[in-house]
């Protein structure tokens, strides 16, 4: 199966579980009556878990679900005998607010644009000049910054983003990138007239405010490319569909 014909991974995810359990009791059968090794409840979850990788693997899962796959029966294994100390669900709760601290203010939780999406973009933008400029509104991890930036090495990228962990993060990957920057900045304070194109991946609720600030500070002739999120009452002037799981789609306005 080809990864771009993937419409759900959460269900391949699943499937891939479901197909590796009896593997895992055949194997704890043979392992016990060949060579008499009792197999116990984390060695069992640690086989599920590789054998759900792999399967995974097999259907071209993204390697975060290959991930999830793999640690899924491990951690219900640490959760159901206790073993893990207390302060790690502290610990997990603050990493998860860390990464997804605009979920509550801005009701804009942490995903990234998919690579179909960032090849889409590259088409498009390959129709400018090459120095162009452009802002990715709230960045997240920086990839989809990083990979423009690769693809275009004269043009000057910039992101800004408030979630702590995630500002981190995708500074430190630009940090040694000569045309790629990340600051720690609220969206809503950035200037959105020193740039050529403006690009966000947010919810819709921030949307008709985007599209306010847009319209009072992009210059003319910039252009403002949302991913996915359209704005109530203002058409794109372009649609750029992907086909994708998520249905995503590049809406772009030219100001
Ligand atoms: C859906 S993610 C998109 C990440 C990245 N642009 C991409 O396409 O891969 C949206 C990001 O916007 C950030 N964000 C939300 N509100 C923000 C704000 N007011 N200022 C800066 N970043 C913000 C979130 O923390 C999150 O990382």
């Amino acid at each position: 199966m080809k990864p771009s014909r993937l419409k759900s991974p959460a269900l391949v995810a699943l499937l891939s579980q479901i197909l590796a359990v009896p593997v895992v009791f055949v194997l704890r059968y043979f392992a016990s009556e060949l060579f008499s090794i009792q197999l116990g409840l984390f060695q069992s979850a640690f086989l599920q878990g590789t054998i759900a990788a792999g399967v995974g693997q097999f259907f071209h899962l993204p390697r975060w679900w290959l991930l999830i796959n793999f640690s899924f029966f491990p951690l219900l294994a640490g959760l159901n005998t206790a073993t893990l100390p207390r302060s790690g669900f502290l610990i997990g709760f603050i990493l998860l607010l860390l990464l997804n601290w605009n979920s509550f203010k801005e009701r804009v939780p942490l995903y990234l644009t998919g690579k179909e999406t960032n090849r889409k973009l590259v088409e498009f933008l390959s129709a400018d000049q090459a120095n162009f400029t452009f802002v990715d509104l709230g960045s997240g991890l920086a990839s989809t910054l990083c990979f423009l930036a690769s693809e275009f090495p004269s043009a000057k990228f910039e992101g800004v983003e408030t979630a702590p962990i995630v500002f981190l993060l995708s500074w430190f990957r630009c940090l040694f990138r000569a045309n790629c920057k990340i600051r720690y900045q609220s969206l809503w304070k950035v200037n959105l007239a020193q740039y050529n194109y403006v690009y966000c991946f947010l919810s819709p609720e921030p949307m008709p405010k985007i599209w306010n600030k847009a319209k009072s500070e992009m210059l003319k002739g910039s252009v403002l490319i949302s991913n996915t999120f359209t704005v109530p009452g203002h058409p794109p002037d372009t649609i750029i569909e992907m086909h994708d799981w998520r249905s995503s789609k590049l809406c772009i306005w030219k100001l």
